[in-house]
């Protein structure tokens, strides 16, 4: 069984990157993606309708973090310390040496290689530091963006699941990924 540690909150930087600690000053630009019916479609979590509902993921997140369960990342500009995304070990499975990562991007920012350069890190993270075995993305397979940017990060396709989500009103696919400490 892992026992993680999240605490001194693990800063992490990339060349144009810092992943820190998201806090209420990250309210709007959350807002903003959290509210987003696009950056959303694939995400079977409840769109953000007021500021409040982001101030209960905010807690949420610093909860797994003081509990040692999960993490989450602020996705911050280096040169501003702007919010534009979050990447965080969501679900674990210490007993599996195991967990899964998920990410989401502020649209405006989008394909120009900075999810790639965050879960690079977060990857070197999780098997350096958390001593993970293997690390799994679950994605809708219609989300091609993700789909891309797993297979750049050298993840394998495990498994197809069919229509195994209802959420929005319908059933959808699910498709595991995943990646394993082979350093
Ligand atoms: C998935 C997501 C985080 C990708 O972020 P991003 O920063 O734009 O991705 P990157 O720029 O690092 O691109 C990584 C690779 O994916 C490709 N890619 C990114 N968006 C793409 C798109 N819309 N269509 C096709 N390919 C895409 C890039 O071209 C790149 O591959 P390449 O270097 O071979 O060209 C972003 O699209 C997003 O926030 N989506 C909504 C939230 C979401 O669905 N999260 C995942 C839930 S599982």
């Amino acid at each position: 069984m892992l026992h993680f540690k999240f605490d001194p909150f693990p800063n992490l930087e990339t060349s144009r990157l810092l992943l820190r600690r998201i806090n209420e000053s990250d309210m709007d630009d959350l807002f903003l993606m959290r509210s987003n019916p696009e950056i959303m479609r694939y995400i079977p979590r409840p769109i953000a309708q007021k500021k409040e509902d982001v101030m209960e993921l905010i807690s949420r997140v610093n909860d797994g973090i003081l509990k040692n369960e999960s993490i989450n990342w602020a996705i911050a500009l280096k040169e501003t310390n702007q919010l534009i995304g979050t990447i965080g070990y969501v679900r674990s499975k210490p007993e599996d040496h195991r967990a899964e990562v998920g990410y989401m991007l502020n649209s405006a920012f989008h394909c120009k290689g900075f999810t790639f350069e965050a879960l690079e890190k977060v990857i070197e993270y999780g098997f350096e530091n958390m001593n993970l075995h293997s690390i799994e993305a679950i994605i809708d397979p219609r989300n091609i963006a993700s789909e891309k940017l797993l297979l750049k990060c050298n993840f394998n396709k495990e498994a197809h699941l069919k229509e195994n989500v209802f959420w929005n009103n319908e059933y959808s696919d699910s498709v595991i990924y995943s990646l394993l400490n082979n350093r």
